[in-house]
């Protein structure tokens, strides 16, 4: 091997949202979860994570400069994700700058990764489904590793649990699987990001401060003292799972909302049923669920979907751009800026939307 040399690969993951959720572990060190998940996956231009891995046999050291993302939980996890991807390396090759590197140099050689958030941390919106998403990928890109993304995702999965479903865009499936070392419990895409592409998400920013409980935490509690979690587990998201794949691939919104707000409540009510229970929204929360409640039963057709994951901020998913512009025309209405409601807002797509308003 010369000594020279740097091959470096630069990575792109959106944060994905669940529309059914995940939460609960059947195996805590394997991330196995208690039920199927369903999650859509942002578009990449929004709250996303760009990872940069590069290699040298110059690099004395593994090195980790994190911009927006948490360096701790990325020290944490990447001996397990470079072992992880080392076993399934290849041969890479760079004929051009005579560039050999073979499955075993991988061993030796340190790796120095960059990673940052298009979208400030603070905001308290997931971003380590993508972090840790993208850190794999980038890494099997790197090494070669031949592995497709579901089986990647099973490798993402043991950094946080809803990483997993952010190696594919459009609607992803994470099958909690049966065995019990975990290798089924993976990710799969149900449709791309083209099935689909009228829907619009917003993001409505409730509030910016770190969670109290964490997602881990919070788990852990309602696995060990909710039975209201045992029985949504076995009995009600399995029939979800099935009715929700129909709805998205039929693309059949008034289902979709139907069951994605549905789901987002039942997940909050098993939180309420853990003890000590858990609060993850707040009043504005409660009072953006009313205004898109009433709109919804208003117009007679849903229009918009709101699911909240473990803190107050909504995920707002409107049906079409007008329902979109109209939705934001509301949501200033009833949150205006410069009051104690104030919402930031994300819009998770083109900003002239407010035109299509009607
Ligand atoms: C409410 O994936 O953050 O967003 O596996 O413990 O890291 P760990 O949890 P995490 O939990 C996400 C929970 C959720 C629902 C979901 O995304 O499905």
């Amino acid at each position: 091997m010369a000594e020279s040399w740097v091959i470096m690969v630069t990575a792109q993951t959106p944060t994905n949202i669940a529309v059914i959720k995940y939460w609960g572990k059947r195996d805590e060190k394997l991330i196995l979860p208690v039920n199927d998940s369903i999650s859509v996956t942002l578009d990449p231009v929004h709250l996303c994570t760009t990872t940069t891995v590069a290699v040298s046999p110059s690099f004395a050291l593994f090195r980790i400069g994190c911009g927006l993302m948490g360096r701790y939980q990325f020290s944490c996890v990447f001996p397990f994700f470079s072992r992880e991807i080392r076993a399934r390396a290849c041969d890479v090759e760079d004929k051009e700058r005579g560039i050999k590197i073979s499955k075993k140099d991988w061993e030796k050689l340190h790796v120095h990764i960059a990673s940052y958030n298009n979208f400030p941390t603070a905001a308290g919106l997931a971003s380590s489904a993508a972090g840790f998403a993208c850190l794999v990928f980038a890494l099997a890109k790197l090494m070669n590793a031949k592995e497709d993304n579901s089986e990647l995702s099973a490798i993402a999965r043991q950094g946080s649990g809803s990483a997993c479903r952010s190696l594919f865009g459009g609607f992803v499936k994470w099958k909690m699987g049966k065995v019990e070392d975990g290798s089924d419990s993976l990710a799969v895409q149900v449709v791309d990001e083209k099935h689909w592409d009228d829907l619009v998400i917003i993001i409505a920013v409730v509030s910016s401060r770190q969670k109290e409980t964490s997602s881990t935490t919070g788990m852990r509690e309602t696995v060990e003292t909710s039975l209201l979690l045992q029985h949504r587990a076995k009995e009600i998201v399995p029939k979800r799972i099935i009715q929700m794949e129909e709805a998205i691939k039929n693309r059949d919104f008034a289902s979709f909302a139907h069951l994605t707000c549905a789901d987002s409540n039942q997940f909050h009510a098993v939180c309420l049923d853990t003890c000590p229970p858990i609060f993850y929204m707040n009043d504005t929360s409660h009072r953006i669920i009313s205004c898109v409640e009433k709109w919804n039963r208003s117009v007679g057709t849903p229009q918009v979907a709101y699911t909240f994951d473990a803190g107050p901020n909504a995920v707002l998913i409107a049906h079409n751009r007008k329902a979109a512009a109209q939705l934001l025309q509301k949501l200033l209405f009833y949150f205006p800026p410069n009051s104690d409601t104030e919402l930031n807002s994300y819009v998770l797509g083109d900003k002239s939307i407010l035109k299509d308003a009607g």
